[in-house]
Formats: C-alpha cells, sequence, structure tokens
C-alpha cells in the first residue's frame, strides 16, 4: 500500500504542510509525524516564512489521527515514545513564532484534532467535523487534547467532548469557538487567501510577539509573569524598524509597508 506522507512547500512568505494519506484518510504513521516535526523544525529556521498553513490531502479528512494499525503492537514503552513525538510536533507548533492556520475539510479527529487545536486560527469547511474519540479506544487524548481543548472552549464542553467522543459539525465547532470561520468547500481557499492577504499586512514581528504573549499568558500560572513578559514585548517593538512604519504610516495616511525587522 502506498506509505503516506508529508508535503511541504513555500511561496511568498506562506508555507503550506499537507498530511497526505488519503487511503487512510490521513491518519498519521510514526514515520511521518517524524517527517511533520522536521517540517516544522525547517520552518521555524526559515526567516522569510511568516504564516503556516496547515492541511490536509482531498476533500474527505483534515486527519483522523495516529495510524491505529500500530496501536496492535503499542506498549507502555513504544507508546510513551509515541506520545513523545506527537509532542515534539504540538510544542514547536506552540513555539513557532509564526501564525499556523489549520484549514480543516471533512474529518478532523483524534490527534488531527489535536494539531488543529494547537494551531492559532483554524477554518473549516461546512462539512468537516471534530471529535476526540481516545476513550473509544481505551485512552485519552495524548497529543495535548485534554489540556488545550479546555482553554479554547468552555471547560464543560471541554470534558463532553472528551468524554462521550461525539463528533461535531463544523457549524457547532464554530458556535462553541473551536473554529474560527466555517464556509463552502469551494469557498475555503478564497477564506484563507484573504487571511493570509490581512496578515501578510501586518508587522510580523508584531504577530510573533502576540502569538508569543498570548500563549505564554495562557500556560504560565503566574499573571504579573505574563504581564511582564507582554511589557517586554511590547518594549522590544518599540525598538523595531517596524513599529517607526507603522507610526510613520498612520502619522503620513498611507498604509504601512512592513518589513519584519
Ligand atoms: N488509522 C488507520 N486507519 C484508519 C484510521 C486511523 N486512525 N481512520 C480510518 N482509517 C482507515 C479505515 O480503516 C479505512 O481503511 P480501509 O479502506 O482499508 O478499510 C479507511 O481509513 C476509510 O475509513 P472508513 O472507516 O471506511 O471511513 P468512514 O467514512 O466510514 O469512517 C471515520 C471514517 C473517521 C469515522 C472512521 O474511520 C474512524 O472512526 N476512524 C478512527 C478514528 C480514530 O479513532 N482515531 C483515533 C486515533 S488515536
Amino acid at each position: 500500500m502506498e506509505k503516506g506522507k508529508i508535503i511541504l512547500e513555500k511561496s511568498n512568505r506562506v508555507a503550506r504542510i499537507t498530511i497526505s494519506n488519503p487511503k487512510k484518510l490521513n491518519a498519521l504513521s510514526v514515520d511521518m509525524i517524524m517527517r511533520f516535526r522536521d517540517a516544522l523544525w525547517d520552518l521555524n529556521q526559515d526567516d522569510d516564512i511568516s504564516l503556516v498553513v496547515i492541511t490536509g490531502e482531498g476533500d474527505r479528512s483534515f486527519s483522523v489521527g495516529a495510524d491505529i494499525e500500530s496501536f496492535e503492537t503499542l506498549n507502555s514503552v513504544n507508546g510513551y515514545r509515541l506520545m513523545k513525538l506527537g509532542y515534539d510536533v504540538h510544542s514547536q507548533i506552540d513555539r513557532m513564532e509564526k501564525v499556523l492556520i489549520a484549514l480543516v475539510k471533512g474529518y478532523c479527529l483524534a490527534g488531527g484534532c489535536e494539531i488543529a487545536l494547537a494551531c492559532d486560527l483554524l477554518i473549516a469547511s461546512e462539512d468537516a467535523s471534530f471529535s476526540l474519540p481516545e476513550v473509544s479506544l481505551g485512552i485519552i487524548p495524548g497529543w495535548g487534547g485534554t489540556i488545550r481543548l479546555p482553554r479554547i472552549i468552555p471547560i464543560r464542553k471541554a470534558k463532553e467532548l472528551i468524554f462521550t467522543g461525539d463528533r461535531i459539525s463544523a457549524t457547532e465547532a464554530e458556535r462553541i469557538g473551536l473554529v474560527n470561520r466555517v464556509a463552502p468547500k469551494e469557498e475555503l481557499e478564497g477564506i484563507l487567501e484573504e487571511l493570509i492577504q490581512k496578515l501578510s499586512k501586518k508587522a510580523p514581528l508584531a504577530l510573533s510577539m502576540a502569538k508569543h504573549s498570548i500563549n505564554f499568558g495562557l500556560w504560565c500560572s503566574d499573571i504579573n509573569a505574563a504581564l511582564s513578559v507582554e511589557r517586554g514585548a511590547v518594549s522590544v517593538l518599540f525598538g523595531s524598524k517596524d513599529c517607526q512604519e507603522g507610526v510613520a504610516a498612520f502619522l503620513e495616511k498611507r498604509e504601512a509597508r512592513f518589513r519584519g525587522q
């Protein structure tokens, strides 16, 4: 059977990672997770890229999570390694100083859903559906689902979804704040492009630091530490050329041209 792959493309400051294993609805093999991690590592070093889109091959599925076939031989030791690999992917998404957008069509389940949860923004087609069904396999979400979901949607709703494993529609996901925007499949790429254009006009350093400050504040238990990170970030940005340009553009009533400096 054809093996799955991770496709990395770059164009005009935007990178796109495609999870491709269509025969298995883009399930992720261990090899694919490693390649995913390596693609993120590559992007993290690439200063020419400021936006990253993550999507799945085809219209049927974003990803249905880990390849369950490999679970038959799992034990606590190689199971831990699999979870650690997932952690390496998700923590890179969290720490990456670029904006990540999940573009979701069809199934977005289990580890696939956890990847989408780790992204900064999520746009979905009307036929997308979301679930964390791990309890049905006798496990729990292990790539951050139990930690991230209650930080994105209300805790009772998060518990309900994790305890029941219920699959929810894109409309319901948008209603509870899991998804930024839902649109017909045919309009999705156009909506993505609009979002990319909008974000591309903003100062890249400011976007990076906004993400860093939001994520740090979310994970840090000490609000004063979080507020001082935010203060530090603004102080650094005051010294950037982008800030000079943004202020000058406002005063001269013109559009700013940011260069990420
Ligand atoms: N790992 C490996 N293979 C998977 C898979 C997974 N996570 N999810 C789906 N597949 C495979 C199916 O076995 C099937 O393979 P086959 O054609 O060789 O039989 C193929 O993908 C298509 O799936 P199918 O179940 O026939 O499609 P469907 O539209 O009827 O149902 C799902 C789709 C996603 C609801 C169903 O496949 C499912 O529940 N998958 C498991 C998701 C899951 O529990 N992931 C948890 C991982 S921890």
